[in-house]
């Protein structure tokens, strides 16, 4: 899977986010160690607080499936880029310390960072945490 198919799955699933009150659409693309993708969308709510991150839609799914290994996410949306929020940056350090990230568009320019970049120093009950 290279790093602009797994773009593309982002802004190929991004169609199907729920967002009538922000109108900011994003789509994500999480690439496990075995190969398996699993996208996620953005689900928001009238209430607001329920609200859901494309990123955290894909993480879930992947978890509850029993998948605990990942290499990398792709996040899309209508911006040059859109960068993870502190609450999706705190659960990719939880499960995927190594995550890279590649934050992108539909014309297909994206950056690349990870989650050590993004969340240094994070807060962790790992016996490695710093
Ligand atoms: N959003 C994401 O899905 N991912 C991000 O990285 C940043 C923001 C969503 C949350 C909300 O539904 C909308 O974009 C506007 O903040």
């Amino acid at each position: 899977m290279t790093d602009e198919q797994l773009l593309r799955l982002a802004n190929e699933v991004r169609e199907r986010a729920y967002a009538p009150y922000s109108g900011f659409k994003v789509g994500a693309a999480l690439l496990c160690a075995d190969g398996t993708v699993f996208t996620g969308v953005n689900i928001e709510s009238a209430t607001f607080t329920p609200s859901v991150c494309a990123e955290r839609t894909a993480f879930f799914k992947a978890i509850s499936e029993g998948y605990k290994d990942f290499v990398k996410i792709a996040v899309t949306c209508d911006k040059p880029y859109c960068s993870p929020c502190g609450v999706c940056r705190q659960v990719m350090s939880e499960h995927a310390p190594d995550l890279e990230i590649l934050m992108g568009n539909p014309q297909g320019t994206f950056k690349r960072t990870s989650i050590r970049e993004l969340l240094p120093a994070s807060f962790s009950l790992r016996d490695d945490a710093e």
